[in-house]
């Protein structure tokens, strides 16, 4: 019986050797030392020994078993850590790897315009302020020398917002122009003012290829002492320079705006034809890209300034022009279409 033991460990211990994963381990188990074990047999039956026998055979077999348990207890711990190294190298993150690529948009045309035309003039020295777009018709209209019933309002279809005070006014709207911010400006800020005011303005028209309901725009005011139209034709000069180019030329001419005195426009040369006359330019050479002038006395004066002392200049310009304008664009409704296949262009 001792013999029969002695073998039976024998095998046992040369079969784990061979082993090599869990489930294996696990029929192992069963054979040696699960309950239909030849071992477990033989601690069965040691009652029925002779009692020498059984004293005998009673401690090897236990021997044997503590001998089985143990072994078993080891594999099982190697085989785990073997299983935990193989299953982390597995799943290790492999950093060579190059990561799928995550689509990167980039700012609207419109947006980049904005932005460049703000960093020129925060190059001079003005200050970026906004403003609301839903206004009052006294900062839209009234405090930049536009009564009721004046005609620059037939120019400027508005959309007034539904609102009625008792008197039956409608005195909400949605602004028509950045100057609106202008007039805000002149009444809260203390001189010297130099800011310029880009934003979205509204007006009541259709859709066309050079119209649509909403569009942007940039206003600029300065207000100080000695303010003269040598600095307004300074600074917009410089402007135009730096955006359009060093050697595009540039022409201001007479124009009326309520809210300066005396207005003007600047035109450049026409980038098609150089001057020369074409369709962009409606055969004349030149187009028009802003209205400005000096700050009108009344303006001022309304703002709590003493024209006497404090002098201004203001001009406005419409921006979705200017990339129609730089890139050939010929509907302004294409930046507002969403369509990927216009916008990834920029
Ligand atoms: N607000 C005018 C418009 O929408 C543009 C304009 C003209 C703005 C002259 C000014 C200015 O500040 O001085 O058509």
């Amino acid at each position: 019986m001792l013999k029969q033991l002695e073998e039976l460990k024998l095998n046992a211990l040369q079969e784990l050797e061979s082993i090599s994963n869990i489930k294996e381990l696990d029929l192992w188990r069963v054979c040696y030392l699960g309950k239909k074990s030849n071992l477990t047999r033989i601690l069965r039956r040691l009652a029925t020994l002779p009692l020498a026998e059984r004293k005998a055979v009673g401690t090897y077999a236990n021997e044997v078993k503590v001998y089985l348990d143990d072994s078993l207890k080891q594999k099982e711990r190697v085989l785990r850590e073997v299983q935990l190294a193989v299953s982390a190298k597995r799943e290790a993150i492999d950093i060579t790897l190059p990561g799928r690529p995550f689509p990167v948009g980039h700012l609207h045309p419109i947006t980049q315009t904005v932005y460049e035309i703000c960093d020129i003039f925060v190059s001079m020295g003005f200050q970026v302020v906004e403003g609301p777009e839903v206004e009052w018709d006294y900062y839209n209209f009234e405090a930049l020398n536009i009564p009721k019933e004046h005609p620059a309002r037939d120019t400027m279809s508005t959309s007034w917002v539904d609102f009625e005070t008792e008197s039956g006014d409608r005195p909400m709207l949605l602004r028509t122009h950045t100057t609106s911010i202008s007039a805000r400006i002149i009444e809260t800020m203390p001189p010297s003012i130099r800011v310029v005011i880009p934003g979205k303005v509204y007006r009541y028209e259709a859709s066309d290829a050079t119209h649509t309901p909403m569009f942007y725009q940039i206003d600029g005011q300065v207000v100080d002492k000695g303010i003269t139209m040598a600095e307004l034709k300074g600074t917009l000069y410089e402007f135009a320079r730096r955006f359009f180019g060093e050697d595009r030329k540039v022409r201001f001419r007479c124009d009326y705006f309520p809210f300066v005195e005396p207005g003007v426009e600047m035109a450049i040369e026409c980038s098609v034809c150089g001057g020369a006359g074409c369709r962009l330019c409606g055969n004349t050479g030149w187009i028009e890209i802003l209205g400005a002038g000096m700050t009108h006395p009344k303006v001022l004066e309304r703002g709590g300034f003493d024209p006497e002392v404090y002098t201004g200049f203001a001009f406005g310009m419409g921006i979705d022009r200017m990339p129609m304008l730089r890139y050939g664009i010929d509907d302004i409704r294409l930046f507002y279409s969403s369509d990927l296949r216009f916008l990834r262009q920029f």
